[in-house]
């Protein structure tokens, strides 16, 4: 009754979605936990390229159950947009593949005026939040005056919580910040029509999980964000509100850590970040852009959700030493391997100099980069393409060194590295299963 864990180490955008994809072939059941539509998952199938911010990569396969876990927020539009979009393409998303956790929250676009005017305001010290009203929708979660998906049972009295919760965030959006609020009256008649559409996906996914994991079913866990966006664990208060750790995983779909089994930290094998916060080994220069692309293939370096350049940098082990400790990965996979061929120098960062001495992990929380310098080691770098290389022995040395320093740094292995954008350019170092 296994249970595996897809979890970003980084700051998300680490190719957990395709991840997702080459895995839930060999699972039953694929759940998201964490987050809403601030993440964007991509996943190519040939000619076909998927773009998914709600709905779990896992879909992709025929053969899966998908979930939504409790501690999602969800903006119905944007669920039912992805639906129909899938299901335009042949993707298979009617209720018996797709379940809904009434426990999980609405995102109404009172909570997305209100994260746009909000982090507008916080100047020279705004976030960049993907401004989806994730925060706001997290807030009334916690202020206990959310709206949950559970409410959606009852439409017209969904109509009318819905409205009473714009109201209030009217009240705020004009009284505070003098911004106006989208028509409380109108939306909530527009979400009782989401509400009629999405009622039959609703379904405890706890007890759907449960079950699954009694009956022998395999269970795959999808990551969004990144450890280093965790609201407790990331570089707070540049993050985002949710947990996507391990411990957010099993919080989300209210299932024990005595079936879990694989946790696997998604890196990629430099180092990326969208939006605001500290970022030790950030380039701002012309290896920052390379390793950024020009934004001509859909695998550069910019955002899927708001299309903003991603800041790139050098792989950061201390970082990624920390995601291990913090999420407990049983192995890791290292993605986008690829980019770093012709990088010359090519440089990783396995400690920080502060105040003169050398730290090979955090010597504060995580919030507090500031002030620590990268000590880079420099690796051997190759120059042939990698892009077909299927196998282990298919890379060549200098890769293979890369990764081997990964390793030694993490003290994990590195069970598969994407080498391309497509389903077939990874390399499975052993059997994951
Ligand atoms: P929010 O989640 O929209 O509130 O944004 C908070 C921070 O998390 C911002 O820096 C976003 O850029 C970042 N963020 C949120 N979701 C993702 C994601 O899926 N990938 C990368 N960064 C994200």
């Amino acid at each position: 009754m296994p249970l595996d864990v897809i979890i970003g180490a980084q700051w998300g955008d680490e190719g957990k979605g395709r991840l997702t994809d080459l895995l839930a072939a060999e699972s039953d059941f694929v759940a998201r936990f964490s987050g809403g539509d601030n993440a964007g998952h991509t996943v190519a199938v040939g000619a076909q390229q998927f773009q998914l911010h709600l709905v779990p990569s896992g879909i992709i396969q025929p053969h899966t159950i998908c979930l939504l876990g409790n501690s999602m927020v969800i903006h119905p539009e944007t669920l039912l947009a992805e639906i129909d979009h899938l299901n335009k393409l042949g993707v298979d998303v009617s209720p018996t593949r797709l379940k809904l956790s009434p426990a999980a929250h609405i995102i109404t676009p009172a909570h997305r005026t209100l994260d746009r005017v909000c982090d507008a305001r916080r100047g020279d010290h705004k976030l960049g939040t993907t401004h989806r009203g994730i925060g706001p929708a997290y807030m009334d979660k916690a202020a206990r005056s959310g709206v949950r998906a559970e409410d959606m049972q009852d439409p017209v009295a969904f109509e009318k919580r819905i409205r009473e919760n714009m109201q209030n965030a009217a009240h705020l959006l004009e009284a505070v910040y003098g911004e106006a609020c989208p028509d409380p009256v109108e939306t909530a008649r527009e979400y009782r029509a989401h509400a009629e559409r999405l009622k039959p996906y609703l379904a405890d996914a706890g007890a759907i999980l449960h079950d699954a994991l009694q009956d022998g079913c395999q269970v795959l866990a999808e990551g969004a964000q990144g450890t280093l966006l965790d609201i407790d664990h990331g570089t707070y208060p540049y993050v985002t509100s949710s947990n996507p750790t391990t411990a957010g995983a099993l919080l989300s779909l209210g299932v024990g850590p005595g079936h879990l089994r694989r946790i696997i930290g998604v890196a990629k094998a430099f180092q990326t970040r969208v939006g605001e916060g500290p970022f030790p080994t950030e380039l701002i220069d012309e290896v920052g852009e390379r390793l950024r692309g020009t934004g001509e293939h859909p695998w550069d370096e910019f955002g899927t959700t708001t299309g903003r350049p991603r800041r790139c940098g050098w792989l950061d082990a201390v970082l990624l030493r920390y995601a291990v400790r913090v999420n407990g990965f049983t192995e890791l996979a290292l993605t986008k391997l690829d980019i770093l061929t012709g990088m010359q120098p090519l440089l990783l960062c396995s400690a920080y100099e502060v105040e003169g001495e050398m730290v090979k992990d955090l010597p504060r929380s995580c919030a507090t980069l500031a002030g620590l310098t990268p000590i880079y080691e420099e690796q051997l770098s190759w120059e042939e393409s990698i892009w077909n290389a299927h196998f282990w022995g298919d890379l060549p040395p200098e890769a293979q060194a890369y990764v081997h320093r990964v390793e030694t740094l993490t003290g994990l292995k590195v069970k598969l590295i994407s080498v391309g954008p497509e389903r077939d350019q990874v390399i499975r170092r052993e059997s994951l299963v």
